[in-house]
């Protein structure tokens, strides 16, 4: 039987969600329809994430609603991809009886070959090695994405740096970047089709190129980038601490279309959990970095992401978290519970700190990171942005858009404005959240 709609759920980060455009974009190449729910698809694919536990969980839940569908529908085709197929392979066959393939992280290219053996019900599949070679793994952005804006582009696959907590190594595989023209490429074709922003995608882009035989830096790639003809803005993420240096910082200053923000993922203030997760800097290294990005673009906006509860964090260990956030006052971040992993070192590591501790710890990162976001939010009150304008909201008609520094603008005079297009605002008021705007006379 052929089948003619899909339906994808997506879970995870922004890898992810650029997968799930690619495979959509594969399966609209085959003459399929997107489905606006699961029980009218006929092919249902689960695009998962295992980086925390939680993460897992959801993706069995959502496997388990599926069961009735399937019995319903036993012609349905459903197929687990991404980072819960890598790591479980073929034990996820098992695991799940009305699954009918898994697809690993290097495998999405062939979607449409696994659709076939499905079709012709040779047998259940998993397909789940991994590729040496990143240039084969069609990385390459749909011609059309999820936003007509804003796209992503993949420039690195995998990750070799192993933090202890860390299960990326083991789901995406080592590390490996594209090659330079076909990224130019890429994104010069990205922009004639009306795309205006771009946000390069790795686990660890800042060391972008040092994996290739011609040696190219990641603030190479971003001088290349900038100034492709309809192009207003790049951003990236993510970046390692480590490998963040002065040629970037230099590119994030002199270079118009890179945009004054940087995702840089502190994990810990204290220098013992820092080493004990095998980030490869101490706090002062990091902080130094910090400053110096600081002197050179002082209304660059820092974000992060911060894990409490690794093994052995003392209370003490803690506090040196608390004190960094004190002390660097980032725009905003990214907290979790440490989450104990398959396959990662830190997992038999001694002293797992209770949950009851985990819970705790993090609501009091919670509670100091939300005054100091909501403080630069009050603080850019009367202040004039430049936003590019990424969609309109269906219910108020509200115009939203992002200023270069990333933060979500709701326009409330939005006449006459089209996505793609670049405004000045005037901050009207800042939220919790969000800041809201006016047109700029
Ligand atoms: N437990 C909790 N948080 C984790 N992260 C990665 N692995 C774990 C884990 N095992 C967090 C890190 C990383 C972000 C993407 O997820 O903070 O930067
Ligand atoms: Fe995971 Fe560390 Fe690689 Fe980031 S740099 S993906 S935290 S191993």
């Amino acid at each position: 039987m052929t089948r003619r709609t899909y339906y994808i759920e997506t879970y995870g980060c922004q890898m992810n969600e650029h997968d799930s455009e690619k495979m959509a974009a594969m399966l609209d190449k085959l003459g399929m329809s997107a489905a606006s729910a699961p029980d009218t698809a006929e092919v249902l694919i689960i695009n998962t994430c295992s980086i925390r536990e939680k993460a897992e969980h959801k993706v069995y839940s959502a496997l388990g609603k599926f069961k009735s569908l399937k019995t319903r529908k036993p012609d349905t085709a459903i197929i687990v991809a991404g980072c819960v197929a890598q790591q479980e392979k073929n034990k996820l066959l098992k695991k799940v009886p009305h699954l009918d393939a898994v697809l690993g992280t290097h495998h999405i290219s062939e979607l449409p070959r696994i659709l076939d053996k499905i079709r012709a019900k040779k047998s259940r599949i998993t397909s789940t090695d991994f590729v040496e070679d990143v240039q084969s793994l069609h990385m390459v952005a749909p011609l059309k994405g999820a936003n007509p804006v804003c796209s992503f582009v993949t420039i690195m696959q995998g990750c070799s740096n192993f933090c202890t907590y860390c299960v990326v190594p083991f789901t995406r595989g080592p590390e490996q970047s594209r090659h330079m023209d076909e990224i130019l490429e890429e994104v010069t074709r990205l922009a004639g089709t009306g795309i205006r922003e771009i946000t390069l995608l790795g686990q660890n882009v800042n060391a972008y190129g040092k994996d290739l035989a011609r040696g190219y830096a990641f603030a190479d790639l971003l001088r290349h980038l900038d100034g492709i003809p309809g192009l207003a803005r790049i951003r990236f993420t993510t970046s390692h601490p480590r490998d963040f240096d002065d040629s970037i910082i230099a590119a994030m200053t002199n270079l118009e279309t890179v945009c004054e923000h940087i995702h840089l993922p502190l994990q810990s203030g204290s220098d013992s959990v820092l080493s004990a997760m095998h980030r490869g800097y101490s706090f002062a290294e990091y902080l130094a970095k910090v400053d110096s990005l600081r002197d050179s673009i002082p209304h660059v906006a820092i974000t992060t992401d911060m894990i409490v509860g690794f093994p052995g964090e003392t209370e003490a260990d803690f506090m040196k978290t608390l004190e960094a956030l004190e002390r660097i006052r980032f725009d905003q971040i990214f907290s979790f519970k440490y989450s104990a992993r398959p396959s990662t070192a830190a997992q038999s590591m001694p002293d797992h700190i209770p949950e009851s501790v985990k819970i705790e710890r993090l609501s009091r990162v919670h509670e100091l990171q939300d005054q100091i976001t909501e403080q630069y939010h009050r603080s850019a009150e009367g202040s004039v942005e430049e936003i590019l304008a990424e969609g309109i909201r269906p219910q108020s008609s509200q115009v939203f858009g992002r200023t270069r520094t990333n933060k979500i603008v709701n326009l409330e005079d939005p006449d006459l404005i089209c996505p793609g297009e670049l405004v000045r605002v005037r901050i009207t008021e800042g939220l919790k959240h969000s800041l809201r705007a006016v047109r700029a006379v």
